[in-house]
């Protein structure tokens, strides 16, 4: 095998985000500008210890546009890096938690993940990559930061010629070494079959399978994303549910035109239809771009994420593979302290870490927690390294199948109904004002900090303010310190509002507000969060004066 080494000159934008660096499909497609930032993740790699001998690589990402030629670039450069195989998914395709899964029981050295999730695919959509280490799950910090430093100083990177490889048959392509009598193999697996396996033996399916059969109607959304096949295999194939359970489930490259983020606007369709009054179906779920969120609802019932993981952690032990009791759970910072309360009570510890996946990584490994989960439609445990969509959704059927078993037909709603009147209800809502032009939103941001001071024990209404910070984690495994993860307005009372600016966008700013407050009343649970919230939702517009400095009038996303 051949090796070329191309000469080239950094981009000053390959600075990853809360979930790796995605940009606009056409910025991706600039001549070596993916190459630049795939070279400065194997120059981090092979800075730090080097490859081992024989390391592998799993790559695969969500079907969207542009993937099919990443891959084939990907390939080359890992074959140029040292690399002596790679595992694909058949097509290039695998879901976020398939690729952790896949890292873990292969026990391969690395993972790429090309997706940008929960953003818009199509040739003028997202594009994304993200690298995950042996754990399986995305690199901490330490790592993006210095990935991020290569970028910025990278002069050249090396490349394979080899020719188009074919990544739809499932199989072995071997190709000469770049050392003489050595292999490089090409191993294109099936995408689903590793995976649906470790689901069957977390989740009790034949309970799960008699529910379905039961009359039971359920609903999986696919939003046109990676999922579909795996919703096919699990759902259909494995547990019988009927063919029309599913919908959305063929993947496309630009999911269907659609926005494939599980959440009341963009899963509209769904939502129309667990909302349909007498007429709704008695469970409905969703997933996105890349399977790793998830949404769920019961009959005209939605589930905040928040109550989903409390709900998860107070119900674990009828789960076969929670049963003996869970051992910590972990929210990111803006999630509620619903799954806090069901902690105290189980006397298990929670954990408090920024947003984005790869701070649960330490704790998962260090045993100290099992569920984790964030308010943005992410919940999984220490089975894989990533969320999970559809091991929550897996979870939720395999606790109303036995729920029901035990007390005959047991709906989504009665379980939150009856979580809220033993814990009391963290009423949760988050508010996104999309795509706003950045200096703006940071304008916001600057506004409020400028505050800090003369907030505290100020009174809006019944609520007084306590204090007001930036929220910084210390990582109790590593040790390490991660900065400005969120702007806090703490009220006496435990309510609060965080201002954050997303870091998964493309465009602009995506500017974040987070409400929460605590409900012990079980007279007023029932209210809509809007509702309830609504006082809340009034004092972060008068402190932040958003309206006022953007000309928005109102958030793009309500969750
Ligand atoms: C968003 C979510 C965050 C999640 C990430 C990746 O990041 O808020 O919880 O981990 O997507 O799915 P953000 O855009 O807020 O930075
Ligand atoms: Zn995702």
């Amino acid at each position: 095998m051949k090796i070329q080494t191309i000469q080239t000159t950094p981009f000053d934008d390959q600075k990853p985000g809360t979930s790796g660096l995605r940009k606009k499909v056409k910025v991706f497609q600039q001549p070596h500008y993916l190459e630049n930032f795939v070279q400065s993740i194997f120059d981090t790699l092979l800075d730090d210890d080097g490859l081992p001998s024989g390391a592998v690589l799993t790559i695969g990402g969500d079907g969207r546009y542009h993937n099919r030629d990443a891959i084939q670039t990907i390939i080359k450069m890992a074959a140029a890096n040292g690399f002596t195989r790679v595992l694909v998914g058949q097509a290039g395709i695998l879901s976020t938690p398939a690729v952790s899964h896949l890292i873990r029981k292969y026990k391969t050295f690395g993972g790429m993940v090309l997706s940008a999730s929960h953003n818009q695919g199509g040739v003028n959509g997202d594009f994304g990559i993200k690298y995950n280490i042996s754990n399986g799950g995305p690199a901490p910090e330490k790592i993006t930061d210095t990935i991020f430093a290569k970028s910025k100083v990278i002069a050249i990177y090396k490349i394979a010629e080899l020719p188009k490889i074919d990544i739809d048959t499932v199989g072995e392509i071997a190709f000469d070494g770049v050392i003489q009598n050595t292999k490089f193999v090409v191993q294109v697996i099936n995408a689903v079959d590793d995976y649906a396996d470790l689901m069957q033996t977390l989740f009790d399916f034949p309970a799960i399978k008699s529910l379905l059969a039961s009359g039971f109607k359920m609903k999986f959304d696919a939003m046109h994303a990676v999922t579909g096949p795996y919703a096919q295999e699990i759902f259909v194939n494995r547990l019988g549910a009927p063919a029309n359970s599913l919908m959305n489930c063929i993947p496309s490259e630009d999911f269907g035109g659609g926005h494939p983020d599980p959440n009341l606007t963009y899963a509209e369709d769904l939502v129309n239809i667990m909302f349909a009054g007498e007429a709704a179906l008695d469970f409905g779920a969703a997933s996105d771009g890349d399977g790793d969120r998830n949404m769920i609802l019961g009959k005209n019932f939605f589930v905040t994420p928040s109550d989903s993981l409390a709900v998860l952690a107070a119900n674990a032990t009828l789960v076969p593979a929670y049963k003996q009791g869970i051992a910590g759970v972990a929210r990111s910072m803006p999630t509620s302290g619903a799954a806090d309360r069901v902690a105290a009570k189980l006397n298990i510890p929670c954990y408090e870490t920024p947003t984005g996946w790869k701070f649960f990584g330490n704790l998962m490994d260090a045993g100290k927690v099992t569920l984790c989960g964030e308010e943005s439609f992410g919940t999984s445990s220490s089975h894989v390294r990533e969320k999970d969509g559809l091991w929550a959704v897996l979870f939720w059927l395999n606790i109303l199948a036995q729920k029901n078993v035990e007390n005959g037909i047991v709906s989504v709603e009665k379980i939150l109904m009856s979580h809220w009147l033993e814990y009391g209800r963290n009423v949760y809502s988050r508010h996104d004002y999309e795509a706003i032009p950045t200096e703006a939103a940071n304008l916001v941001i600057a506004h409020i900090k400028a505050q800090f001071t003369s907030l505290v024990g100020q009174s809006f209404g019944t609520y007084i303010v306590k204090t007001c910070d930036d929220f910084s984690y210390h990582d109790p495994i590593d040790g390490s310190i991660s900065h400005n993860q969120g702007t806090r307005i703490l009220f006496e009372d435990g309510s609060r509002i965080i201002f954050r600016l997303s870091g998964t966008g493309t465009e602009g700013a995506t500017l974040r507000i987070y409400l929460e407050a605590f409900e012990p009343d079980s007279t007023k649970h029932h209210l809509d969060a809007q509702v309830a919230l609504a006082k809340m939702i009034d004092i972060a517009l008068q402190i932040s004066q958003l309206k006022e400095r953007t000309g928005r009038l109102a958030p793009t996303v309500i969750t």
